[in-house]
């Protein structure tokens, strides 16, 4: 008899798991409250990147004088513009049902509830009952609510307000300078809006090389973006003209009157309802304690992505549900132990990396080398005004193995993949070095930074300064 999955959540995670499970020939049903295809598709990867589209397009024509276009009189259509992202996301999330319809998935609308190992209730039109010889549970995140004073006031959003909102606001304090704020920051400037960033700590984007970061911030700074680091949102409140802000900077209290204030302070795990607790699921901090195959302290009971907090990337939590759906199979998933996670950052220029930081590295008494490469010296880049960009690769000092690939500049989101699938392969810088990369691409530098580990780099004169 086929073994039966049931899946609770339709993102990334879950949908992509209920096509596996089905492909390996599960009964599979899949256990989704509102759309298919979870924050990413509604409310996260794919709205952004169809609004940042035109916000580039329009920045480019905009300021564009200098590279021979002209059209000061551009305008944005808003309808026109949040039709267009919908219409987008509409695709999408009908593709995701299509695939799930044609690989056989009962696809059940309602909320699911674990009940114990093997059960699920699906509280819906109709009340389920379903059994399962697994459970995926693949509930998410939400944004984290931050308290302060007006933190109820209309104009203070999170980032799914930030995606619909009535007008082009002509300004936006972003509290939070991680992934999310200085992605809106760059996405609302590009568009126009004059956008203030206040974030706790010293510098931006926490987690990030701290080069890559100082490159970004300098280039949204030039974009007209103001970043208040080491700051802290004390209040807003209702004003003539909009909302005040008051913010405490360096000891020194600083208000701002802006239209909207969007509130980026990270994610949290999401399983309310999920009856987890209840069922004898272990929760850690918020999320999902899980073992190395994505299998929680319940046997059969597996949770991937968001809600188990490893990796908060719609890619990792994909990859999750292959991984835990080919475990409760009875395969042994060769391949997906110890995953190698690549992540990108949609602000121009781009960011993309894969591996470990040289803190990290520092941090681990890892012995490593680096080489940089900055895109001054590769002609794509410069053509496509990237060249405040650089790739950094680290790689161990005695074998030259690739740990950590850190990249800003224009199409590095794209060139991750190989990066990542030399990390995979266990690459050494000699693999990238003998690798040839086309003519004229940025991806040529990738080559340069790992011949600039050896300081052999060919487009760069050596003991020249490289930032
Ligand atoms: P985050 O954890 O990346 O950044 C939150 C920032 O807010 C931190 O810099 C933190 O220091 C700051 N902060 C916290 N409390 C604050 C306060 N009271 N005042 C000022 N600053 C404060 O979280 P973020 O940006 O909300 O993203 C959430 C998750 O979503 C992350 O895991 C991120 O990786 C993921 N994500 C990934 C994307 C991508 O890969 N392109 C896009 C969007 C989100």
């Amino acid at each position: 008899m086929a073994k039966k999955i049931v899946v609770i959540g339709g993102g990334p995670g879950g949908y992509v798991a209920a096509i596996r499970a089905a492909q390996l020939g599960a009964e599979t049903h899949l256990v989704e409250q509102e759309n298919l295809g979870g924050t990413c598709l509604n409310v996260g990867c794919i709205p952004t990147k169809a609004l940042l589209h035109t916000a580039e397009l329009y920045h480019a024509v905009r300021f564009g004088e200098r590279i021979g276009l002209k059209g000061e009189s551009v305008t944005i259509d808003w309808s026109a513009l949040m039709n267009r992202k919908q219409s987008v996301v509409r695709r999408l999330v009908g593709g995701v049902g299509g695939l799930l319809k044609a690989n056989g998935v009962a696809i059940h609308k309602g909320a699911g509830e674990v009940t114990g190992a093997g059960r699920v209730n699906v509280h819906g039109a109709n009340e389920e009952v379903l059994t399962a010889d697994a459970i995926i549970v693949s509930t998410g995140s939400i944004p984290v609510k931050l308290n302060f004073p007006g933190a109820d006031l209309p104009g203070v959003i999170d980032s799914t307000g930030a995606l619909s909102l009535p007008k082009l606001p002509e300004s936006m304090v972003i509290v939070g300078g991680g992934v999310i704020g200085v992605e809106f920051a760059a996405l609302y400037a590009a568009l126009g809006s004059k956008v203030t960033v206040v974030e706790l700590l010293p510098e931006i984007l926490p987690g990030i090389d701290a080069e890559v970061a100082v490159v970004l911030k300098q280039n949204l700074g030039k974009k007209g973006i103001v970043f208040l680091n080491g700051a802290k949102l004390d209040s807003v409140s209702q004003a003539t003209g909009g909302l005040a802000v008051k913010v405490i900077v360096g000891g020194d209290t600083r208000e701002i009157v802006v239209d909207i204030v969007l509130v980026a302070v990270g994610r949290r795990a999401f399983t309310d309802g999920a009856g987890l607790e209840a069922a004898g699921v272990k929760l850690e901090r918020g999320k999902v304690a899980v073992d190395a195959n994505y299998q929680t302290n319940v046997p059969g009971v597996y949770a991937v992505g968001d809600c188990n907090g490893i990796a908060m990337l719609a890619h990792a939590a994909s990859h999750q549900g292959v991984a835990a759906v080919e475990q409760a199979m009875g395969y042994s998933s060769v391949g997906h132990g110890r995953p190698i996670v690549p992540a990108c950052i949609y602000t121009s220029p781009e960011i993309a990396v894969v591996g470990i930081t040289e803190d990290q590295a520092k941090a681990q008494g890892i012995d490593y080398k680096k080489g940089v490469f900055p895109l001054a010296g590769n002609g794509k880049a410069m053509i496509e005004e990237g060249e405040t960009g650089f790739i950094k690769i680290l790689a161990g000092a005695k074998y030259g193995e690739i740990l950590g690939v850190h990249m800003i500049g224009p199409r590095v989101t794209e060139m991750i993949g190989e990066a990542t699938m030399a990390m995979r392969l266990e690459a050494t810088v000699d693999e990238l070095i003998t690798t040839i990369h086309a003519h004229p691409t940025v991806s040529e530098a990738l080559g340069e930074a790992a011949l600039a580990v050896s300081g052999q780099a060919i487009h760069w004169p050596p003991g020249m300064k490289k930032q």
